[in-house]
């Protein structure tokens, strides 16, 4: 369970928090923190100065740490994050009638038959039952409701690579030779739950990248039947049992693959139509000359921050509402492979873009035991141990770069940004880089900004570069690059984990990494455009530090994270807290109960008598 000894401790060195739309329970409590930390940081301001308080610049340091004491937004979206938590985790099920009677109160459904056993799996081995933390299953499935379920079945079963459970077995299905073993990886999670499922064919997606991108209208129609057929159904009418696939396995095992027409042309616009029509990004055209530096939105102030640090992580990650991301990210500048389709199939992937409609389960590097994902079982020493400062290692991914459009790589941006040379140069000169502009002084206000001294900072705090430069064509030598940025030896997993702070950027894709990440003893520090199975159970500011794609805030997170105890203290938690948490909700046990319950779903709505199955034994 959350600590909240640990959140109480941690408090007592942070003065309260401005709230908003809370209930009065939670402004009393926020009431009596704030009076607790108040008398605290009068002790602290007395007893414990800082750094240079009595020194030649003591109005300066003394007006700082007096501000900082005024509550840093950062402290105000921890505490809020800390709420959200607690009262979501109020919604815990631990038996079969109430993770019923939720599950009904918030699908508008019976559960799917079988739901007893799935139910029982997760009680015996500790699952963290809340019903949202399973919202991406049925916002992932809602689109099928909307075609026919013979025809999904059909495709599903007929996909180049399957993990098909029959009779209680699983078969992987498909040729993996020459290729990474992704089809064994799923299987092997999958036939853990096999006795327990129906019959049931998981289709899915051996590409890095997503494929399926079904326009905003198309989804929104489909998703409307899903809508209309929604009801919790009379018991007598209920059907418990599921049909089964004979249908479908009478066809045959050699069908040809059904493949819908697979495009290649700009992915900007490929992606775009899955946004709302009235969306930012709807209508913004691909970017057409990308010779320059990257550009920077114009007073950038998007609502989903909160004086210039992400408060809404699902809408910070959205491109729909930010069109500047096309090109800010490789995906958008020049994806490695690209094939992608306009129409809804099932094809099960392990992360993909918010307007993506591929069907997300675990990504199968989570599965692995590879340490170059993982760190292996050392999850680095202890917080007090480690090295104040960043570290980051990884190849030049994102897409391929060129001479004649590398600055707009999110990989590359990132480097740039924690290069000391590079910064200390920006600073001195007033100019730019070519990955990215100096963030705004007014919305970022802290010393070091405002000295210019980021880059002096950075030279000992900051241990990053790329460890492979994939610079295209392979005959350039990377003149273009090697001015700007170079390879750098590699550093192990779990010699990273003795560093404070780890940015997480997307790489081809989703960066595989973050799991791991969590859970080390480090501070995670996390940007992406891509969705995955595990972001409704996952809370920002408290498991881990969220990150604008356009790094724009990411000096602000780190001086505030290391500039004073405080700062350090609240790292410590944040990290602590991701770490515990992510042992009791990223355990593998966690995967297979996600996608046990998907499988249990899917084949419902492959089902023809979906509308009637569910179960019902409870009532
Ligand atoms: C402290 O806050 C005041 C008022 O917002 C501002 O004028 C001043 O520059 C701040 N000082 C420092 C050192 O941040
Ligand atoms: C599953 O079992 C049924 C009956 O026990 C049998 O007819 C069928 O061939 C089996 N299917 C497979 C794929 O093993
Ligand atoms: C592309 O932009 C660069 C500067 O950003 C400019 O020098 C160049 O002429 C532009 N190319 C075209 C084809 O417009
Ligand atoms: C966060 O943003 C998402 C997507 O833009 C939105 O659906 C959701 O309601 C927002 N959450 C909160 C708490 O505002
Ligand atoms: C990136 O640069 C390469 C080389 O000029 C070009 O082929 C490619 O189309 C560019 N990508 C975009 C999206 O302009
Ligand atoms: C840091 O930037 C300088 C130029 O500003 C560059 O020469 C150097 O290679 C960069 N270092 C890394 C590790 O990329």
């Amino acid at each position: 369970m959350f600590n909240g000894q640990r959140l109480r401790q941690w408090l007592s060195g942070l003065p309260g928090h401005r709230v908003c739309s809370m209930k009065w329970q939670s402004l009393l409590r926020y009431a009596a923190i704030t009076f607790a930390v108040t008398l605290t940081l009068s002790g602290v301001f007395l007893f414990r100065r800082p750094e240079g308080f009595l020194s030649g610049t003591t109005s300066h340091y003394f007006e700082y740490f007096w501000n900082r004491t005024e509550t840093h937004p950062i402290e105000h979206l921890v505490s809020e994050a800390h709420l959200f938590h607690e009262n979501l985790l109020k919604e815990q099920s631990f038996d079969v009638p109430a993770a019923a009677a939720r599950y009904r109160a918030r699908r508008g459904r019976h559960p799917p038959p079988g739901f007893d056993a799935w139910l029982a799996y997760a009680v015996e081995h500790d699952a963290i039952v809340v019903e949202s933390y399973f919202d991406r299953i049925y916002a992932d499935l809602a689109p099928f409701w909307g075609l026919d379920p013979q025809t999904i079945a059909e495709r599903a079963a007929s996909w180049e690579h399957v993990v098909q459970v029959r009779n209680g077995t699983v078969n992987p299905k498909g040729s993996t030779e020459n290729r990474v073993p992704w089809l064994q990886l799923w299987s092997g999670l999958v036939a853990e739950a096999a006795p327990f499922l129906p019959d049931v064919d998981m289709p899915i997606n051996y590409m890095d990248e997503s494929r399926l991108a079904a326009s905003w209208e198309d989804i929104t129609s489909y998703v409307e039947i899903e809508q209309a057929s929604r009801t919790v159904k009379p018991v007598e009418e209920v059907v418990t049992a599921f049909s089964g696939l004979d249908k479908v396995d009478a066809r045959g095992t050699d069908t040809e693959p059904y493949q819908p027409e697979w495009l290649h042309s700009n992915y900007w616009d490929l992606m775009r139509v899955g946004c709302a029509p009235d969306s930012a990004s709807r209508n913004a055209t691909p970017m057409v000359n990308f010779t320059g530096p990257a550009e920077f939105p114009q007073d950038w102030s998007p609502n989903y921050a909160y004086d210039g640090f992400v408060r809404n992580f699902t809408a910070s990650s959205d491109p729909c509402s930010q069109p500047h991301l096309r090109g800010m990210h490789g995906t958008f500048v020049e994806p490695l492979t690209l094939s992608t389709s306009k129409e809804l199939i099932p094809l099960f992937s392990g992360c993909k873009l918010p307007m993506n409609n591929d069907i997300l389960i675990p990504g199968a590097m989570y599965l692995t035991d590879d340490v170059m994902y993982s760190g292996g079982d050392t999850h680095g020493p202890a917080w007090r141990q480690k090295v104040d400062g960043t570290v980051w290692r990884g190849v030049a991914s994102g897409g391929r770069h060129h001479a004649e459009n590398w600055s707009h790589f999110q990989r590359l941006r990132l480097v740039e940004m924690l290069n000391s040379t590079t910064v200390s140069a920006v600073e001195a000169s007033g100019s730019r880089a070519m990955t990215f502009e100096m963030p705004s002084a007014k919305l970022y206000d802290f010393p070091r900004r405002r000295e210019g001294t980021i880059g002096k900072w950075l030279k000992k705090f900051s241990n990053v570069g790329v460890t492979m430069l994939l610079c295209h064509p392979a005959e350039s030598e990377c003149d273009y690059l090697l001015p700007h940025i170079s390879g750098v030896e590699g550093v192990p997993m779990k010699e990273q984990y003795k560093y404070k702070f780890m940015p997480d950027v997307d790489g081809n894709s989703f960066s595989a990494r973050f799991r791991g990440f969590l859970l080390s003893t480090s501070l995670p520090i996390k940007s992406t455009i891509y969705a995955e199975w595990h972001d409704d159970r996952l809370v920002p500011w408290l498991h881990f530090v969220p990150m604008d794609n356009t790094f724009q805030d990411l000096y602000a997170i780190l001086d505030y994270f290391s500039y004073d105890k405080k700062g350090d203290r609240a790292a410590q938690f944040i990290a602590g807290e991701g770490s515990a948490w992510g042992n009791k909700v990223l355990r593998r046990e966690d995967m297979l109960l996600y996608v046990w319950r998907l499988l249990l779903e899917f084949a419902r709505v492959c089902d023809e008598k979906r509308e009637l199955l569910g179960y019902v034994d409870d009532l």
